[in-house]
């Protein structure tokens, strides 16, 4: 069953509103004793353009009888529409026909019931709206009755049916109180996790992507409308909070990864993941954010799902790296520091999700190449201590630290760790490390947790690492320190990240998928994870219309020369990229080329 399909509450209503228009006409009295299944569909086709290119996104409603699977065919008005890249279907095109074939997992439509399918596409000229759509061979009509139209004369029902069927049943057995403490230790082990069926079903769409695409990757919330899910945003799809949990019911996962991603001014030191929320919208955040997702993580019958919360990536470091006083201070960082909306927002998602039995949070704690310096460790730690300590938040509250989300440092450098040194100078002097106290980030993990303590929380503490795209294998990863000429060529020469400088976050070329999920992999450790779908782009490489609220960041354009928090380096991005969170089918492949461990 594919209860992950609920319609949304828009949705639903317009699906009511079409019931009640049916029974008004009298037609909802008349017995359907079809001989033969009848097809009747309803498609709503938008897209965002930009220069050369399109994201579609298309929504079926099946308003005939039930179908099991569904096959959508259209033209494209002019020659030179090409399909690139889609996803939730099996797309092809031929001439100017596209077909989108149903997945397994989308091809049951209940009457009444719709998916929503997209695709990536290319034009040139102009970029024309197909006029007609067909499923299953019979064109859409959006639903207008069947040829047989029952006869004018049928006089209307004056008392609507007062049982509308389907309402789910309320659970017959009383919510259990939530006492804490009753949280196990390491939410990972033992555990199977759930694999979201919208990222999958884009990585299997790249060639090859089948090798990994039942790999639980995180189900990012990173705006109000994706609790609902979305059919018209380029970065994230028309699964809601409620869908990816009852799928991992369905699934029999065990633990689920959510991320908590919409702070007021959010991103302050990027454009490329700016929000929705402005600065001054904590009141926003909590109650129309944090509150219904706190109501549905709370539904209990999800208490026996482990619910593990990535909260608010690269957040509260920015309050000690980027305001005023350091190189690339921004503006909107000394806001929300001065307006406490990071640390209050941090403060109430721990102590609103973490009152609940079975959630688990992990606040994101940035990554070596950010804060492994002695003027940013300490500093960072106290800010992620104050926070879970506002708005009636307490250590208890969290479960534990991720480091290097959607980041590409390396795990470990075996060739180039900090306590080397070349003729007598130790390497942390070459121009990479920088005086950094850490080189990788399974070192900077293990350290931080270690000072978490110091500065408060409990011992039971974990850390999470984010791998899934910091492997840097293929044929160019070092197998041996480079020559020892002096600290440069040495760490140069055997260093596994092969970025241009640590600094560089968005959509690197030559990076790999790094080691797969696993519990316990090392001390302090509860886990290696993939938070960062792969093949979900970090930025666009050139300003791209959106409803998203994504900004435009230079760091994705590979022809960008730097800034002072890139030591004015090349970006490295990959090009023709598409605003964050959107499928980069191009980066799939080459994080799949360069894996490490490697594909087989
Ligand atoms: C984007 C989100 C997206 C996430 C995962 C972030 O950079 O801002 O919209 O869901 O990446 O791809």
């Amino acid at each position: 069953m594919n209860v992950w399909r609920r319609l949304s509450g828009r949705r639903r209503a317009v699906a009511l509103a079409g019931a009640s228009a049916l029974v008004a006409g009298g037609l909802v009295t008349l017995p359907v004793t079809a001989a033969h299944a009848a097809t009747q569909c309803d498609v709503t086709y938008t897209t965002n353009d930009w220069q050369g290119g399109f994201t579609a996104n298309i929504t079926i409603r099946n308003v005939g009888d039930a179908i099991s699977s569904w096959t959508l065919g259209f033209t494209f008005p002019d020659a030179n529409q090409r399909l690139v890249q889609g996803w939730s279907a099996r797309w092809s095109q031929s001439g100017r026909n596209v077909t989108a074939q149903s997945e397994s997992w989308n091809g049951n439509l209940a009457t009444g019931a719709s998916t929503s399918i997209g695709f990536n596409g290319s034009w040139s000229g102009s970029n024309p709206k197909p006029t007609s759509f067909a499923v299953n061979g019979v064109t859409c009509n959006g639903g207008t009755p069947p040829t047989t139209t029952p006869p004018t004369t049928t006089p209307p029902t004056t008392t609507p049916p007062t049982t509308t069927p389907p309402t789910t049943p309320p659970p017959t057995t009383t919510p259990p109180t939530t006492p804490p403490g009753t949280k196990v230790d390491n939410p990972y082990v033992g555990a199977r996790g759930y694999v979201n069926p919208e990222w999958k079903a884009k990585a299997e769409s790249v060639s090859g992507g089948n090798r990994i695409s039942n790999t639980p990757t995180g189900v990012w919330l990173d705006r109000i409308a994706a609790i609902e899910g979305t059919d018209n945003s380029q970065s994230n799809g028309p699964m809601g909070l409620r869908d990816h949990l009852d799928e991992a019911l369905r699934q029999n996962a065990q633990y689920i990864q959510v991320v908590i991603y919409n702070l007021p001014g959010r991103d302050c030191a990027a454009l490329a993941s700016n929000g929705e929320l402005k600065a001054d919208e904590l009141p926003k955040y909590k109650a129309q954010y944090i509150d219904p997702i706190a109501a549905i993580q709370a539904d209990p019958k999800y208490r026996n799902l482990r619910i593990i919360n990535i909260i608010e990536i690269d957040s509260l470091p920015n309050l000690v790296t980027n305001t005023s006083g350091n190189p690339g201070g921004t503006a909107m960082c000394d806001t929300v520091k001065a307006n406490g909306a990071y640390v209050n927002g941090v403060g109430y998602a721990l102590a609103k999700l973490g009152a609940i039995s079975n959630v688990y949070n992990y606040i994101d704690a940035g990554h070596h190449g950010w804060l492994g310096w002695d003027s940013n460790f300490t500093p960072t730690a106290q800010i992620l201590r104050q926070a879970a300590g506002a708005s009636g938040a307490t250590v208890n509250h969290v479960h534990g630290f991720i480091t290097n989300t959607a980041n590409y440092s390396a795990l470990r450098e075996p060739y180039a760790k900090v306590t080397d040194s070349v003729n007598g100078q130790s390497v942390r002097q070459s121009k990479w490390i920088d005086w950094n106290q850490y080189n990788d980030e399974l070192s900077f993990a293990q350290a931080f947790r270690q000072e978490l303590v110091r500065q408060g929380f409990p011992n039971s503490i974990g850390m999470l690492i984010d791998t899934s795209r910091n492997g840097w294998g293929g044929p160019n990863r070092p197998t041996a320190a480079g020559p020892t000429t002096n600290v440069n060529t040495y760490v140069d020469g055997g260093r596994i990240d092969r970025r241009i400088h640590k600094g560089n976050w968005c959509n690197q070329s030559g990076a790999g998928l790094g080691e797969r999920p696993k519990a316990a992999p090392e001390s302090g450790i509860d886990a290696y994870v993939w938070i960062k779908p792969p093949g979900e782009s970090d930025g666009s490489s050139r300003e791209i219309p959106n409803n998203d609220g994504k900004g435009f960041d230079r760091m994705c354009d590979p022809t960008y020369t730097g800034n002072a928090r890139n030591g004015n380096s090349m970006s490295g991005a990959l090009p023709d990229a598409p605003i964050s969170g959107a499928w980069f089918p191009a980066q799939l492949s080459e994080l799949m080329r360069n894996a490490y461990p490697p594909l087989s």
